[in-house]
């Protein structure tokens, strides 16, 4: 491998890989590196640790065409358009991919190396050559209770979850902020003086978020001080794509597309930054103590980290709060449920922009340089 070239690297993610990459002096590892840009053309290009070079044209599809790999943050669009013409042209390059344009394809890998390598290891083998980053919310869940998976334990899933206003875009955390603003305008200094009556505050919030003005262009409706219980489209069978995406990806990730294990919940937005919670019910397809499926999610990968089933550590350490900006992925309030002896709660959180979107791409580039 020789040459790579980055596409939508200033964009949110691409901002968080680029830092990443950083971080673990990947670039160094890399002979020849091309940034690219779809507006800038010839500006100063990053400089990574050998000087700044001249961004090339992201449409170029004849300077395209001499990389060996493409690591593209650039969005769906642009993986709709490009990908294809430069295929038919005969381009045999790796292809890494944020967007989810590509994913489901048939020749599409879905890339979540600490749970799925031997799957990644076989495609390569086959000559299979489009990587692509999975669904935030899905390899969350794969990072934190992988272990079941892998130890053939898990009958199904029901995932209810809480996700940040990042998932949605850099423009709706801006928005989530804006809002939290608003509300805090609506009540102002009445805030200050704690003789003030809760009920007339709370009146004066609720008023603030459904007046006209209040800003919600991008979410459609309040985020902060409320919560969306729906995520991307609506699907004919009454799931939101993101529902639907739990069941599909997670079973491509793990290479069992013939024998699905089914996947199922709710999908809610709600106002935190950029991590993405989920409250887990995993029905066990055998009796296992707690203490053996504390033991099997700890031991699944270096990130997942058990939280005790206590309150203090659980507030503390089970929260966005604690998780932004960190590959660690907590997982907590495992306990039995009263359903039955076979069903296990768990309660996960994890950082969607790192394992949830940039981590799996800069891990499947130094796969390449294995
Ligand atoms: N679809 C996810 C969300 C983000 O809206 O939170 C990326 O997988």
């Amino acid at each position: 491998m020789r040459r790579v070239g980055f596409i939508g690297w200033r964009g949110m993610v691409g901002s968080v890989l680029m830092e990443r990459m950083r971080e673990e002096g990947d670039f160094a590892d890399l002979p020849e590196i091309l940034f690219f840009t779809t507006s800038q053309i010839g500006a100063a290009g990053p400089d990574v640790g050998r000087g700044s070079a001249p961004l090339a044209d992201a449409y170029d599809l004849d300077v395209l065409a001499t990389l060996d790999v493409i690591v593209t943050c650039q969005g769906g669009d642009y993986t709709k358009q490009i990908h294809p013409e430069l295929r038919a042209r005969g381009w045999g390059g790796y292809w890494i991919d944020a967007a989810s344009a590509k994913r489901l394809d048939r020749d599409s890998v879905i890339i979540l190396d600490p749970v799925n390598r031997p799957v990644i290891e076989a495609a390569l083998a086959e000559g299979k050559r489009d990587f692509i980053g999975g669904n935030c919310t899905v390899s969350l869940m794969l990072m934190a209770i992988g272990g079941l998976f892998r130890e053939g334990l898990v009958e199904w899933v029901s995932a209810m979850t809480y996700q940040a206003a990042s998932g949605a875009g850099a423009k709706n955390m801006r928005e989530l902020l804006e809002q939290m603003g608003a509300l805090h305008e609506a009540v102002g200094a009445r805030l200050d003086d704690p003789a003030s009556a809760i009920l007339e505050l709370d009146r004066a919030v609720t008023a603030a978020m459904r007046a006209e003005d209040f800003p919600c262009a991008n979410f459609g409706v309040p985020l902060a001080g409320s919560l969306i219980p729906w995520i991307d489209a609506q699907m004919p069978n009454g799931q939101s794509r993101e529902e639907w995406k739990g069941q599909v990806e997670t079973n491509k990730i793990l290479g069992r597309e013939e024998q699905p294990i089914p996947i199922d919940g709710i999908c809610v937005r709600v106002g935190a930054m950029r991590c993405h919670s989920q409250g887990l019910t995993i029905k066990l397809n055998r009796d296992l103590p707690v203490v053996d499926a504390e033991a099997i999610i700890a031991e699944a990968n270096p990130w997942v980290k058990l939280i005790a089933n206590d309150r203090d550590e659980t507030i503390h350490h089970l929260s966005p709060t604690a998780v932004a900006g960190s590959l660690t992925v907590p997982v907590g309030r495992l306990r039995r449920l009263a359903m039955g002896d076979r069903f296990l709660a768990a309660f996960t959180v994890g950082d969607q922009l790192l394992w949830g979107a940039a981590e799996p791409l800069r891990r499947m580039l130094r796969l390449l340089l294995e």
